[in-house]
């Protein structure tokens, strides 16, 4: 179902049988809501998000790409979160096919020509959105190079998880790794053999991840898991008490409700020959936990 937001911007509405639903918009091809088969939120979105192009939308799956934060000459984490995205009517065939079963959207975006401007690189981006019979939420990332030269660009799925309180939840899986810290000029550190859990505000990019995360919340008893391919690095922010007041679009209580993780790839750029094309996969789950 294609419905409009009130800015006449189109928004597919991805349905199960059971019930489970998820909504993108083609403002970035931002995944805004995935919801159980019960009706509940399981993506944060901020209630001061701005839905206006070209501001990005605070909340949700933004993706940002070609460039992650401000590693590079372009804007914060890149234009493709702030273009209005097309509907892909007929993509090349994805392998394996990645359909059956489910409720499904492809979304496509292409340069523009302000863009070749600032990133002189063309190249298709293909995004499958699917929701499968469980409820389980899918991204598939196709980037081909359409050019005559080589490029490289970075890439993360800004998941925005909805969670009963930050003092609530760990994450398990970045255990032991090396992590980049923004809040101490991108050095390197390593992790520790425990869950993170949280107390201020948090900024890394994981290097090398194992292909599966889980975020558990005590308090709503339930577990998101995040399971990736092609994407190494996961990045974990809350931006905690000071930091919320700064951002615009954001409540100043508002940490507390989310975390962000995501699945990307970052410390390695992704290069690509022309003709080449690269794929990544995030699928978001979740169970009940005890
Ligand atoms: C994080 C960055 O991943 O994204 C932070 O490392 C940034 O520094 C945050 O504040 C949100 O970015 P933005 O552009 O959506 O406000």
């Amino acid at each position: 179902e294609v419905v409009k937001d009130r800015n006449g911007i189109h928004q597919v509405v991805l349905q199960n049988s059971r019930g489970a639903s998820a909504r993108v918009s083609l403002h970035g091809g931002q995944v805004l809501s995935w919801k159980t088969d019960r009706g509940e939120e399981l993506l944060f979105i901020s209630s001061k998000a701005i839905f206006m192009p070209p501001t990005p939308v605070r909340g949700g799956i933004p993706i940002c790409f070609p460039q992650f934060g401000k590693r590079g000459s372009l804007e914060q984490h890149g234009f493709a979160r702030n273009k209005i995205w097309v509907m892909d009517d007929h993509p090349p065939p994805l392998q394996p096919s990645d359909s059956s079963g489910k409720s499904f959207i492809d979304l496509l975006l292409k340069p523009s020509e302000d863009d070749l401007k600032i990133w002189p690189h063309s190249f298709e981006f293909r995004l499958r959105v699917s929701l499968s019979a469980e409820g389980y939420l899918t991204l598939i990332s196709r980037v081909r190079n359409i050019n005559c030269k080589p490029f490289s660009f970075s890439i993360a799925y800004h998941t925005y998880f909805s969670i009963s309180d930050i003092s609530e939840v760990r994450i398990e899986g970045l255990e032991t790794l090396d992590y980049l810290d923004n809040l101490h000029e991108k050095k390197r550190f390593t992790e520790q053999g425990d869950a993170l859990t949280f107390e201020s505000e948090v900024d890394r990019v994981y290097l090398g991840s194992s292909d599966m995360i889980a975020i558990f919340d005590h308090e709503r008893k339930q577990t998101f898991i995040i399971q990736k391919e092609g994407l190494p690095d996961v990045v974990v922010w809350n931006p905690w008490e000071k930091k919320s007041k700064s951002i615009p679009d954001f409540g100043d209580e508002e940490y507390r409700q989310m975390l962000c993780v995501d699945g990307a790839a970052i410390e390695k750029p992704i290069t690509l020959k022309p003709g080449e094309e690269w794929t990544g996969r995030l699928e978001l789950s979740y169970v009940p936990s005890s």
